[in-house]
C-alpha cells in the first residue's frame, strides 16, 4: 500500500531527516515476495501449525507484508525484546520485555525480525524459544549488517545484506520514530551524533 504519492507535502517532515534512500519501497516489495516463496518452499508440508514469532516492534511492517504473501494457516506468537535505551544507536542491554503468548512445543517456529546487527537480540530470542521445545526454529530477517553479524547467530532467510550505517523506515526506528517511513533510508548522522 503506497499512500504518500497522493499526499502532497505532509511527508516532508520525515524526508528532511533521511540522508538518502537505501532500499526503495518497490525493491522491498519484490524481495518480500521472493522471501515468502523461499519460506514456503523450505517449509513445504511442515508449514502446518507454523508459529510466526515477530520480534516487536521493529518487525511490524515487514511482518504484515510477509505473512500476507504466505499461503498457509499460521499462528502469530508475540514477544517483545528491546535493545536500545533512550536514543543511543549502539550499545545498551537486550532485554525481554514481554514473554511469548503462544505454546510452541513441537511446533515449527519462524522468528521474524527487522535487522541482524550485533546478533544479541536474536541470540536471546533463539535461546528463549529453544527452551520451549519447538519442532524446528528458523529466523527470517529483513536486513543483515553482514560485516558485524556474528558467526554464531544464524538467520536462515535474509532480505538484504547492507553496510554498517544506521537505517530507518519500514519498521526500523530511531528513538521510536520513522517506523512509518515506507522506504529504508539512512538517517542523517547529525541527528544522532
Ligand atoms: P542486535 O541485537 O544488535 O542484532 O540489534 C537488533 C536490533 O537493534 C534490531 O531489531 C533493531 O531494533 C535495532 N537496530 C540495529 N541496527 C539498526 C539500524 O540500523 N536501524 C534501526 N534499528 C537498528
Ligand atoms: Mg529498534
Amino acid at each position: 500500500m503506497d499512500c504518500y504519492a497522493s499526499w502532497g507535502g505532509y511527508n516532508d517532515r520525515m524526508e528532511r531527516d533521511i540522508a538518502y534512500i537505501l532500499i526503495a519501497r518497490d525493491r522491498i516489495e519484490r524481495r518480500v515476495r521472493e522471501l515468502a516463496r523461499e519460506i514456503s518452499e523450505v517449509y513445504g508440508d511442515d508449514s502446518q501449525g507454523l508459529v510466526i514469532v515477530p520480534v516487536l516492534s521493529g518487525s511490524i511492517i515487514f511482518l504484515a507484508d510477509l505473512i500476507r504473501c504466505l499461503p498457509f494457516k499460521m499462528k502469530i506468537g508475540l514477544m517483545t525484546i528491546s535493545r536500545y535505551r533512550g536514543t543511543s544507536t549502539s550499545g545498551g542491554d537486550t532485554r525481554l520485555i514481554q514473554d511469548l503468548n503462544v505454546d510452541i512445543r513441537n511446533r515449527h517456529v519462524l522468528v521474524v525480525d527487522d535487522i541482524l546487527d550485533t546478533g544479541n537480540t536474536l541470540r536471546l530470542v533463539r535461546s528463549q524459544l529453544q527452551q520451549r521445545g519447538p519442532a524446528s526454529l528458523r529466523v527470517c530477517v529483513l536486513l543483515r549488517k553482514l560485516a558485524k553479524a556474528p558467526k554464531d547467530v544464524l538467520a536462515e532467510f535474509v532480505g538484504f545484506d547492507i553496510d554498517d550505517s544506521f537505517v530507518v523506515g519500514y519498521g526500523l526506528d530511531y528513538a521510536d520514530h520513522y517506523r512509518n517511513w515506507p522506504d529504508i533510508g539512512v538517517l542523517r548522522p547529525e541527528l544522532y551524533t
